[in-house]
């Protein structure tokens, strides 16, 4: 299943509102720019491939509504969230095909369902090169079960399909091997612990969620193969940002000499960016996503406070993790080291 689609009636964008999950599965349907907007900034959708694809919609959404103020409604749009770069990605992308078409509606709706569908097969070969990684493993470990930690969701939910980090795992289930997924719960809004792991068990993957700081542990005994995470934007030099604590598990990967493997599609690169420290904008949500937990009462989703009632809280949603923590980049074209120069080896084309 797709968690993006276009209704029959070509006016309804349908989304699966990822805010109430598990607990709850329920469509949404997006009409307008702002229904779109809201989408993206209240996290209906998130992930960033989803993002770019939602946002491709939303330039569609916009044409069809307003086609007057088609450019402006296209910059609002860009403007919902600012660190996933698939965003600014798909609506340029949007932008140029509609601006020079004969028939814009006609073209902005073939983009919008292009872009998507390259998505999935993204994910698809991501997956396929990713197996090969996971393989590797399994024959070193003897036919052992592979243990994989992943963190925030990077799966099909966040993808359109497969998912990023996630593509190797379903390609290893499906080829039939023994892996097992340490899924961090991922605070604050718990992308891991609800969404990673309803997809893992959707799927009859072996999973085991662990709260955001069990990894270092797990790492020094022994019990952690590799590491898979996905990402929101990644500067042409390798730096990678994405969901806060990826940093923090790359430099304990590092300590304890396990592979960190970051998988992305080429829309997930900067290519205009050097130093990710320095210049990939990083978001800071509501201090509420902290301060308050959601989760299930027995009857309904309910939100508990955590915090002293005055206690000051800080939520920012992304980290770096810089290029030389990260063993390898696992792409649509196979997988490279995080270095311009092989990065610029698997896409020789792109530039800023
Ligand atoms: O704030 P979110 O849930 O949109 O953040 C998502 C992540 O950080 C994911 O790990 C990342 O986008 C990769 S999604 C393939």
């Amino acid at each position: 299943m797709r968690p993006i689609w276009l209704d029959k009636d070509c006016k309804t964008v349908k989304i699966i509102d990822q805010r109430r999950l598990p607990h709850e599965f329920v469509i949404a349907d997006l009409k307008t720019a702002d229904d779109v907007i809201r989408a993206i900034q209240e996290m209906y959708v998130r992930g960033a491939p989803l993002i770019g694809v939602t946002a491709a919609y939303g330039v569609y959404l916009a044409l069809l509504n307003s086609p007057d103020n088609f450019v402006q409604e296209c910059d609002r749009i860009n403007a919902a969230r600012p660190t996933a770069v698939n965003l600014t990605w798909a609506v340029s992308r949007m932008k140029t095909a509609i601006l020079n078409a004969a028939d814009k509606v006609e073209t902005a709706h073939n983009e919008a369902a292009a872009i998507a569908d390259w998505e999935a097969l993204n994910c698809k070969k991501i997956g396929e090169y990713g197996l090969i990684l996971i393989e590797n493993i399994r024959q070193k470990k003897g036919n052992k079960p592979v243990n994989i930690l992943t963190h925030c969701n990077a799966g099909w939910l966040a993808c359109v399909e497969y998912g990023t980090a996630t593509a190797p795992m379903y390609a290893a289930h499906e080829a039939g091997m023994d892996i097992h997924i340490w899924v961090d719960e991922t605070r604050p809004l718990n992308q891991g612990a609800r969404l990673t792991a309803w997809e893992l068990s959707k799927a009859g993957i072996k999973h085991t969620v662990i709260t955001d700081n069990a990894g270092g542990h797990l790492m020094q005994h022994g019990m952690v193969d590799m590491v898979i995470v996905g990402t929101d934007r990644t500067t042409y030099t390798g730096d990678v940002a994405n969901k806060i604590g990826t940093y923090l598990k790359a430099l304990a990967a590092k300590d304890n000499d396990i592979p960190f493997y970051v998988a992305l599609p080429s829309s997930t690169f900067d290519w205009t960016l050097r130093d990710g420290v320095a210049d990939i904008p990083i978001e800071e949500r509501n201090p509420d996503e902290v301060r308050y937990v959601q989760g299930h009462d027995g009857t309904k989703i309910s939100n508990i406070l955590i915090l002293p009632q005055n206690s000051p809280a800080a939520n920012y949603a992304f980290d770096v993790t810089p290029a030389r923590l990260v063993t390898g980049f696992i792409t649509e074209r196979g997988i490279c080291t995080a270095t311009e120069q092989d990065i610029r080896r698997l896409f020789p084309e792109s530039e800023a």
